[in-house]
């Protein structure tokens, strides 16, 4: 199986970036705990960051073809995206919406989401947590395993 994490606008900050919000851990720390947890359960990973919505809209484009399933983590654009959600509905292949805050607990602007409607599922609140909980529930959903 095959996976795409894909991380969108300031999240190559993490760590320093409000980390009361979103932690101490760094994008590059995450990315070594969903390697490490990819080879553990058998995946193929490719992990990617941009702060440009058409690079994550090409990435989007690029995973019709080549991946199983993605995991997107948007950031802002999750609530201003038009563009990508359309971008999701062409991709054909499932898409997980990840946060690691809980979006919904935050600020009003954020509980509105171009990602949910086109999304097999959303998880947020559990931190870097996520980023493993989001590969096992894709695992899980293309396997069609509870
Ligand atoms: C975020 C939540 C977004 O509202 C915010 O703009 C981000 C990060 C998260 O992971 O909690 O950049 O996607």
């Amino acid at each position: 199986r095959s996976m795409l994490i894909l991380n969108g606008p300031n999240l190559n900050l993490l760590g320093t970036r409000q980390p009361e919000i979103y932690g101490s851990t760094t994008l590059a720390d995450i990315e070594a705990l969903c390697r490490a947890h990819a080879q553990k359960i058998g995946v193929d990973l490719t992990f990617a960051q941009s702060n440009h919505e058409g690079v994550l809209i090409d990435a989007l484009h690029d995973a019709r073809k080549t991946k199983d399933g993605v995991i997107l983590n948007a950031g802002a654009y999750t609530h201003t995206s038009i563009a990508l959600m359309d971008a999701i509905r062409s991709a054909e292949v499932p898409v997980i919406e990840l946060h690691l805050s809980n979006i919904h607990a935050r600020e009003s602007y954020r509980h509105l989401s171009y990602i949910s409607p086109v999304a097999i599922g959303l998880i947020c609140g559990f931190g870097a947590r996520g980023y493993t909980l989001a590969m096992d529930a894709l695992y899980s959903h293309l396997e069609g395993i509870a």
